[in-house]
């Protein structure tokens, strides 16, 4: 969460400016830049979203940084929006993580005569630069002694006025350094500087670097002459269009009409990964998918391919819970940790609980290099390109995809696996042609609903949850998935007339689930069937093929864009739904 950005080079005030666009995804609460000014450092901030200001109208310069925030410590107000300077105005910190011994680092400041503007744990930081520095250590020296004091996860990217470089170090926050011809780029995430350089260098934990046309990396625990670091550099082959609307008026409509294209992309990457994974899940006693979110979603749904594919028990948990099952896990235990990011906290803090007790991991991961993969024993790359919509669209219909083949392959029908899902891949642009008028339509029609409740069975049920996920997050309303079975232990109460239940229709649930629907219908639901076959008990018919294993993937396409045009008919932004982040990294 919150998005940081620090370019040395060239124009590094407009690239700080347009790389902070892309990075808004990660929280966009207030924003700011701060860049060398004559004799001081000047800083542009504001509470809102950067994507609404126009241009910095200032000379550029050949080094700046900046900053998009979801708040964690202190509100949302001008002056708790980063940059923070120094007491002396001569240091600019930007920073992405939490500092958790900030209340004894500040009273040590405070008892040093060290005042503060905000209410954020990041101001002590430039701070506590500048007390090392005022004891006669230079700017690198008194910028890892700080590393050193800090206790909590950390990006940060910071400048001293009247010295060329930049500096950032990591640990436990997302930090990526994009190496571009004569200039330098520090960012949370590659699509910020992508369209400059695709050439990365993947930070890890405990390191820092400092740039200035070239870089150096060092260990922070080391002193400067014996901790110089040489990593590789990665070329990423993601498109720079790829990371743009193109002519679609939100990423989020772009990246639901993508998925044809990228549940083709995730499964065509060779036997090798798949075969090691299906090996490692075969081999393992005790398999875990964890996830959180959308991906705990994908999760619940492999959990049922693999009870009646592979005919396996899998255990499936939210990360977040993960800890509570600790006394499971032992050396045998696989761990498949699922997600986009790669970077979500919850998630990691998981897969270092399962290998702390030596289990393997597999992940299941978008981002290239994120700390999920390099923590991993082996990674399958979702290959969806960025998705910069906070809404998971096209990367849960990857997960799902994988998934799938992974529970095909476990049961020794790799071929079979990749047929099904193949076949849905294509369906899914007729299912958007046949459906998005509909779904505005539908949409017109419940934008002023209260509530969503959304059933279905087996296979059918975590599309159900994350169906309820997509309308809640992105329209507000307030939305509930179900098993079939389950509502009328309890929530059925709250059926009354007109309101709208969605009921995913499967060929193998038929009876059963249009028995659910008859129960909340005889109470005045109004009621939206998703199914391949007409009905005369559904007020509204959502048409999909049957796909069998591969249901799910073609039965979420429309919720999708229901919930799309929910939030455009409530007038939101569905790409940047409130208090939400992409990337959740605290805990
Ligand atoms: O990056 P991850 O897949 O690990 O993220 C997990 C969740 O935060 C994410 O799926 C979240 O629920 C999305 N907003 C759902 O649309």
């Amino acid at each position: 969460m919150c998005g940081i950005i620090g370019v040395y080079g060239d124009n590094a005030i407009s690239n700080v400016f347009s790389g902070l666009k892309s990075l808004e995804y990660r929280g966009y609460d207030s924003w700011g830049i701060a860049f060398p000014a004559a004799n001081s450092i000047a800083v542009e901030k504001d509470v809102g979203q950067i994507g609404k200001v126009n241009e910095i109208l200032n000379p550029d310069s050949d080094m700046a940084i900046g900053h998009t925030r979801w708040a964690t410590h202190g509100n949302v107000s001008k002056i708790n929006a980063h940059p923070h300077l120094s007491n002396n105005r001569k240091i600019a910190v930007v920073h992405n993580g939490i500092v958790e011994n900030h209340d004894n680092l500040k009273q040590k400041l405070e008892d040093e005569g060290f005042a503060f503007e905000s209410s954020t744990d990041t101001e002590i930081i430039p701070n506590l630069i500048e007390f090392y520095m005022r004891k006669d250590l230079g700017f690198q020296e008194a910028f890892r002694r700080t590393l050193l004091d800090i206790k909590g996860s950390y990006a940060i990217v910071a400048f001293l006025d009247g010295f060329k470089g930049i500096y950032g170090a990591r640990n436990g926050s997302p930090l990526v350094l994009g190496v571009g011809d004569k200039s330098f780029f520090l960012a949370s995430d590659v699509p910020a500087f992508l369209e400059r350089t695709n050439q990365v260098v993947y930070l890890d934990d405990g390191e820092m670097v400092v740039g200035d046309g070239g870089y150096k990396i060092f260990d922070t625990q080391k002193n400067f002459s014996e901790g110089q670091v040489q990593k590789r550099v990665d070329k990423i082959n993601w498109s720079v269009e790829a990371s743009r609307k193109g002519s679609f008026e939100h990423f989020m409509l772009k990246e639901i009409f993508e998925q044809k294209e990228t549940i083709l992309k995730a499964v065509i990457q060779g036997d090798e990964k798949i075969s090691k994974a299906t090996e490692m899940i075969k081999s393992a006693k005790g398999v875990f998918f964890v996830g959180c979110g959308t991906s705990y979603h994908a999760c619940v749904s492999s959990s049922y391919a693999f009870s009646h594919l592979a005919r396996m028990h899998v255990n499936v948990c939210l990360a977040s819970e993960f800890s509570n099952y600790k006394s499971f896990i032992n050396e045998n235990t696989l761990v498949v940790a699922v997600s986009q990011s790669g970077e979500t906290a919850d998630l990691i803090e998981a897969v270092k609980a399962a290998q702390k007790k030596k289990a393997k991991v597999i992940s299941v991961v978008n981002v290239m290099g994120s700390t999920l993969m390099r923590l991993s024993d082996e990674s399958i790359l979702m290959n969806s390109g960025p998705e910069i919509c906070v809404l998971s669209t096209k990367s849960y219909t990857a997960q799902l995809a994988i998934l799938l083949l992974l529970a095909y392959s476990v049961s020794g029908k790799l071929g079979e696996g990749k047929v099904a899902v193949e076949r849905a891949a294509k369906e899914i642009p007729l299912i958007i042609d046949a459906n998005v008028d509909s779904m505005k339509g539908l949409a017109k029609r419940l934008k002023d609903s209260k509530d969503f409740f959304i059933l279905g069975r087996d296979l059918a049920f975590p599309s159900a949850l994350e169906a309820a996920l997509k309308i809640k997050e992105v329209s507000y309303i307030h939305a509930e998935g179900f098993a079939g079975g389950e509502l009328k232990h309890g929530t059925i109460a709250l059926i009354e007339e007109g309101v709208p239940v969605v009921v995913f229709v499967t060929d193998s649930t038929r009876d059963l689930i249009l028995g659910n629907a008859q129960e909340v219908k005889s109470r005045g639901a109004f009621l939206i069937g998703v199914d391949s076959r007409e009905n005369k008990l559904f007020d509204y018919l959502v048409k999909v093929p049957s796909l069998g294993f591969a249901d799910p993937i073609s039965m979420i396409i429309p919720m999708q864009i229901l919930a799309y045009y929910l939030a455009l008919e409530k007038g939101l932004d569905p790409d940047k739904p409130r208090n939400l982040a992409k990337s959740v990294t605290v805990k």
